[in-house]
């Protein structure tokens, strides 16, 4: 990462003595949001989006707006992109137009190539490989709910996607112990466990993949999945279906762990990933973790744009 441009691909550019700065923000801007109503004034963020959300648009866009700034929703079938302009002309262009850039899109590379050719802060609004603003919303929500990061065992159970990916980045950087729980075939990618392992090390936080669903949840804290199937990979839904069957997220594994919150980046499929009980149930927290996307980036936006 330059000195002069601040981006966010995987939160790895992000220091852990930042990242601690960036959370305690988010906690002030959630409790204070009038006082940080001017902080963007006048800025644009650019948010160019090839594939679906709800969350990420809707608190981006709020959050520029509470900040005094301005969003644009770029979608990938309306800009040139769509029609073969290449991603550093378009980050060239953006960068003369708007004070920031998020995108969500396919192939993490297209993410790094944009970044490359901007001279603006560029955020990653979920690649095919990470998702850092999710995992900066859910630090926040475990923060509120136990006080600490440090020492919390979370327990995700589900694919070694994008979402798992920057968790075990967000739990190693805080210490966090992290156990992806995932049927053979569907771990997390090699380099990213083995970085996020060493990072662990360095702050005592162990981070583990396991194949076996009995017995995993035992003292969790936190009990998070995702959907089996996640955008652009359709095609295998059935096969994903197959080979995930067990492991559900249900009563019967949050009663291996009485105090463990229920945690789930949404959107969700009750009866797969997780029952309805557990996702509805008094134990689940998705709600306030979806609303802490809002706050999170906030503090994000005024870090980088500020
Ligand atoms: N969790 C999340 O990123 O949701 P959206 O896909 O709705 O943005
Ligand atoms: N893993 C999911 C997350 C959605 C927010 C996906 O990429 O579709």
């Amino acid at each position: 990462m330059s000195k002069k441009v601040r981006h966010l691909l995987t939160l790895e550019e992000i220091s852990n003595k930042e990242l601690a700065g960036l959370l305690d923000l988010a906690a002030k801007v959630k409790a204070k949001p009038s006082k940080y109503k001017k902080e963007l004034k006048g800025q644009c963020l650019g948010m160019i989006f090839e594939k679906s959300s709800t969350r990420t648009r809707v608190s981006f866009e709020v959050g520029m707006y509470q900040l005094g700034g301005h969003a644009l929703f770029l979608s990938g079938n309306d800009i040139q992109i769509g029609r073969g302009e290449t991603i550093a002309d378009t980050a060239k262009v953006l960068s003369r137009f708007v004070q920031g850039i998020m995108i969500r899109t396919f192939a993490h590379k297209t993410v790094e190539e944009l970044a490359a050719n901007a001279s603006i802060p560029v955020i990653n609004g979920l690649s095919d490989a990470h998702h850092p603003c999710q995992t900066l919303a859910d630090l926040q929500t475990l923060q509120e709910h136990y006080g600490k990061l440090k020492g919390l065992r979370l327990v995700f159970v589900g694919d070694g996607n994008n979402v798992a990916h920057s968790l075990m980045i967000g739990a190693a950087k805080t210490g966090m112990h992290f156990k992806l729980v995932c049927p053979a075939g569907y771990e997390p990618d090699k380099t990213i466990l083995k970085r996020a392992q060493i990072e662990g090390v360095k702050n005592g936080s162990r981070i583990e993949v396991t194949h076996t669903v009995t017995g995993s949840a035992k003292n969790a804290d936190a009990v998070y999945t995702d959907v089996w199937t996640s955008m652009g990979q359709e095609a295998e839904k059935n096969k994903r279906l197959n080979a995930f069957k067990g492991f559900e997220v249900n009563e019967k594994l949050m009663a291996e762990s009485p105090k463990a919150i229920f945690l789930h980046c949404l959107p969700a499929h009750r009866g797969e990933e997780v029952s309805a009980g557990v996702m509805d149930g008094n134990r689940s927290l998705v709600f306030d973790q979806a609303e802490n996307r809002l706050h999170a980036q906030k503090a994000l936006l005024i870090h980088m744009m500020a």
